[in-house]
């Protein structure tokens, strides 16, 4: 069952490439220039006539609205919210029925995101489910949806379920961004043709893992750990540390990498490894300087970076290459390295990798 693999979670991080062809499978028509989602079809009134999109999600599922966040607000210009369902569901949010929320969830059972949505169909909110299961309680209680397609998702960090909702939101994005006229034809083809190379650019980084491997075995006994990242990396970052912390119990945070001048730089010494998502595209020459700040701090660099790269090169202790892609489809590929790391430490420290402590797969109590 776990196909030859020690781990689920080893499993589905290598099924990534699949998982993420089946999510746009019968979905993106790049020869035709389509992409065809009938929960968007039928309600693209509604999106082209909302004033903005509320996201509600928890743990790596919020992650990923936040990657959706940056992809919405950029490619079509939709004002976006992202918010804890936790918190959402408590604060008194103003809701109206010119709102769409989005509630994004693998198991489609958790139960704060459940809450929120009844709250916002309450106010009259149009509700839109992005869920991996099929048939889940969430799945049901919304207005409409699209499902991930990952299959099923066992180990309870989760991995295929980001990068999957990542590339469903994506697919949302470009065609509100097309039906709202604001992509060019071309700009929309770029796109379209890009996002089918993505299962064989994650295929590539994937092939990074023996470095991983040896990069793991350096830092596997540290107590605490920085990951920064900027733009679309910066929810990268965000999730590289929740998933080191929920599989091998060490103390890290994510941080956008400027902030790092606000406060965690002063964690910095030689015993801090820090994560530098620092691809290409998306404020290279910023996170290069960021860089350049934690080295002077004696800090230990261990940097995502686009293949070919120099500059980082010179200055990290360790680099991990990915392949190259437009910058809103980075994290679909930033996030490969950083899952598998985690998995590697977590197995080197001897962790229950699929049933960490304390944690279940779906959270269905508040
Ligand atoms: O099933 P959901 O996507 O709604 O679950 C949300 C979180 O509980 C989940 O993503 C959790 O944070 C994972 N264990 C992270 O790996």
């Amino acid at each position: 069952e776990k196909g030859g693999y020690d781990h689920f979670m080893l499993k589905e991080i290598y099924e990534q490439p699949r998982a993420i062809k089946d999510t746009y499978r019968g979905r993106l028509l790049a020869d035709q220039g389509l992409i065809r989602m009938a929960g968007i079809d039928q309600n693209m009134e509604k999106f082209l006539n909302a004033n903005r999109i509320i996201i509600v999600a928890c743990g790596t599922s919020w992650h990923a609205g936040l990657v959706a966040e940056y992809i919405f607000e950029d490619l079509a210009r939709i004002p976006v919210e992202v918010e804890y369902a936790s918190e959402f569901r408590y604060r008194n949010p103003v809701i109206t029925d010119k709102d769409i929320l989005i509630a994004i969830s693998q198991s489609g059972e958790t139960a704060d995101t459940l809450a929120a949505i009844k709250l916002a169909k309450e106010k009259g909110a149009f509700v839109f489910g992005v869920c991996n299961v099929v048939g889940s309680s969430i799945a049901r209680e919304t207005d409409a949806g699209a499902y991930t397609h990952a299959g099923p998702e066992i180990g309870v960090a989760s991995t295929k379920a980001f990068t999957t909702q990542i590339t469903v939101l994506t697919l949302i994005a470009l065609k509100l961004a097309k039906a709202k006229g604001v992509f060019s034809e071309s700009r929309y083809h770029e796109y379209l043709t890009e996002l089918e190379t993505i299962p064989s650019k994650v295929e590539k980084a994937l092939q990074s893992n023996t470095l991983i491997e040896i990069i793991a075995d350096v830092y596997k006994d540290s107590t605490n750990c920085l990951y920064l990242g900027r733009g679309y990396n910066f929810p990268v970052a965000l999730e590289g540390a929740l998933k080191l912390k929920e599989i091998s119990y060490i103390h890290a945070e994510g941080y956008p990498a400027a902030e790092m001048k606000h406060g965690p730089i002063a964690l910095i010494d030689e015993h801090m490894p820090v994560f530098v998502i620092a691809t290409k595209k998306g404020h290279y020459e910023k996170v290069v300087s960021n860089i350049q700040e934690i080295k002077s701090r004696k800090g230990k660099i261990i940097a995502i970076v686009t293949e070919g790269d120099e500059q980082v090169r010179d200055l990290a202790d360790h680099v991990i290459e990915v392949p190259e892609t437009l910058e809103s489809l980075t994290p679909l590929l930033t996030t490969i390295p950083l899952q598998l790391l985690s998995y590697h430490i977590a197995v080197m420290r001897g962790c229950n990798v699929d049933q960490p402590r304390n944690l279940a797969k779906s959270v269905t109590v508040e």
